[in-house]
């Protein structure tokens, strides 16, 4: 695979074709705030705390650095007035979910996001889909999906699969950025609908 030169926050980076930004700039020590990544699962790009601008032959966009692939002379920055504009607002409207998630509240803190800009809707939930995705993907029990839509979309565990499934796996619970309220909620809810009725697997 060839090896392609970029530069991210003025340094040079050298990247495999087919890495993204975010992965290169991890590779070269350089920090970029994310939600929804995580290096077992496909790239998501829902939350969009990972926005950096790239430039690419004098034209400069704003991109997801955990979607967006390294390509060469790419010339990225991580930290920008821009950027760090777009990533208070993201984190305004995610606090306006979960205004007690400890990792919301430590990146508000760095952007200087204040908790109490939106109305609050609190539902735990920031719809990263990071425990959907997990068990899809690494436990390939699909335990649990995305119900409804638009404002009113919630995480919810379908019983008959977590009765046998997620008793004593909850791989996904430490995954969860709002601290797994609302996955412990909602499993709690489906196992008492549905009480375990196999013996569970042992949990990755
Ligand atoms: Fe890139 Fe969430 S970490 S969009």
């Amino acid at each position: 695979m060839s090896q392609i030169l970029l530069q991210i926050d003025g340094k040079d980076v050298g990247a495999r074709e087919g890495m993204t930004i975010l992965e290169a700039a991890q590779s070269a020590g350089i920090s970029i705030p994310t939600l929804c990544h995580h290096e077992k699962l496909e790239p998501y790009g829902a939350c969009r705390i990972c926005t950096v601008e790239a430039e690419v032959g004098g034209r400069t966009n704003l991109v997801a650095a955990c979607l967006y692939p390294v390509e060469k002379n790419l010339i990225v920055r991580t930290k920008s007035e821009k950027v760090d504009r777009i990533r208070k607002m993201i984190l305004e409207l995610l606090l306006a979910h979960a205004p007690d998630a400890f990792d919301l509240q430590d990146l508000a803190k760095e952007y200087g996001a204040d908790r109490n800009r939106f109305e609050k809707e609190a539902s735990f939930c920031i719809h990263c889909g990071l425990c959907v995705r997990y068990c899809a993907e690494v436990k390939k029990k699909n335990a649990v999906g995305f119900v409804d839509r638009g404002t009113r979309r919630e995480i919810s565990f379908i019983p008959e699969i977590a009765s046998r499934e997620c008793w004593n796996c909850k791989g996904c619970f430490p995954l969860c950025p709002t601290e797994a309220l609302q996955a412990a909620f909602f499993l709690t809810k489906a196992l008492i609908s549905f009480p375990p009725s196999s013996e569970p697997e042992s949990g990755e």
